[in-house]
């Protein structure tokens, strides 16, 4: 079954027999296996040639699950699961025994998330148990939007769910209790204006911030990469002729020819297709992929955010033009 789509019995029985099988959720395709099957876990660091210092998030289905894996007595949590969950928020969170250091790579800490596939709630319903789950690619390249995404790079069976809805990772937030303080570690489109009408609608006194540290395990610079060359060109212009930015980039890779990955007006249309688009430019290993940030665009605001991230990790080089 290695390499080939299975069906939901299938992906029951890889997941019960202490397997791996790539799993559809809404914001990308995870490499997944019980949570308690230490030796699932370490296959899933092997096939994604992932460093052990990078730790996994748990996928959960139900209230009663969040409460096994984190140790919390503030009802924020909950309250946070209930506005949130399903959906594309991963919560950092102190953990309980139950959850080995392999996950978390020795941190007290978990991240964890309850993701909006129905095939993935009802894989863990059956299994009766929680996924690790990271996003099933190689380590810090491109992330699967799509069955046939996963089966391109890794030889492992894959319960096909369609193309995500959300197409880029979700948000992890940290939840700091003593200072009241949400700490975005990794944006995505749940961000500060999403948090902080959580906040107001629950009269809260807590703030929402970016994470100070660069140095959380996942925030390497260097992620995303899909297997061409992608070029960043940041301008001031509003009015760029391509020629010109195509002769630039030929400055650097002489032999490949430049392509032009569009942006849209909106980013979650852009967000949804984004790895996809990728992967497809990249099909053609003489091109080298650019996109064009102009400072004045539409695409500078908060819903934004995520996306250049992504776009910057996934950068080979940026052009200032
Ligand atoms: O949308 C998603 O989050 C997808 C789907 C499959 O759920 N998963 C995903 O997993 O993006 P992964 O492993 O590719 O990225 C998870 C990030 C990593 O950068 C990891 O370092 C960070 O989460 N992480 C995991 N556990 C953590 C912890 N205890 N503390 C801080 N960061 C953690
Ligand atoms: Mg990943």
């Amino acid at each position: 079954m290695l390499g080939t789509k299975v069906s939901f019995q299938q992906a029951c029985s890889i997941i019960k027999n202490g397997g791996v099988v790539a799993v559809p959720t809404e914001t990308v395709y995870g490499l997944a296996g019980d949570f308690k099957n230490i030796n699932a876990i370490k296959q899933i660091f092997q096939i994604k040639k992932r460093p052990l210092w990078d730790p996994l998030i748990i996928h959960f289905s139900s209230k009663k699950e969040l409460k096994k894996l984190c140790k919390y007595s503030d009802p924020i949590v909950e309250k946070l699961s209930d506005y949130f969950h399903p959906g594309p928020l991963t919560l950092v969170l102190r953990k309980n025994p139950i959850v080995s250091d392999l996950i978390t790579a020795g941190s007290s800490k978990v991240a964890i998330r309850m993701p909006r596939h129905p095939l993935t709630l009802k894989l863990m319903t059956q299994t009766n148990t929680c996924l690790v789950a990271p996003s099933a690619n190689v380590f810090s390249k491109t992330s699967p939007t799509r069955a046939d995404h996963v089966l391109e790079s890794l030889q492992v069976p894959v319960l096909n769910g369609g193309p995500c809805e959300v197409g880029i990772e979700s948000t992890i937030l940290e939840v700091c209790f003593e200072k009241k303080i949400f700490s975005i570690l990794r944006p995505g489109f749940i961000g500060p204006k999403e948090l902080n009408s959580f906040i107001s609608r629950h009269q809260l006194n807590w703030k929402v911030q970016q994470s100070q540290s660069s140095s959380f395990p996942g925030s390497h610079q260097k992620h995303y990469q899909p297997d061409i060359p992608l070029i960043l060109i940041q301008t001031d212009e509003e009015h760029l002729p391509s020629e010109g930015i195509e002769k630039k980039i030929k400055e650097y890779y002489p032999d490949c020819i430049p392509q032009e990955l569009q942006l849209k007006n909106n980013p979650y249309i852009f967000g949804r297709e984004f790895y996809h688009n990728l992967k497809q430019l990249s099909k053609n290993k003489n091109s080298v992929g650019y996109i064009v940030q102009k400072s004045k665009s539409g695409q500078c605001g908060e819903d934004w955010t995520a996306l250049w991230d992504r776009i910057e990790k996934a950068s080979d080089k940026v052009i200032c033009y």
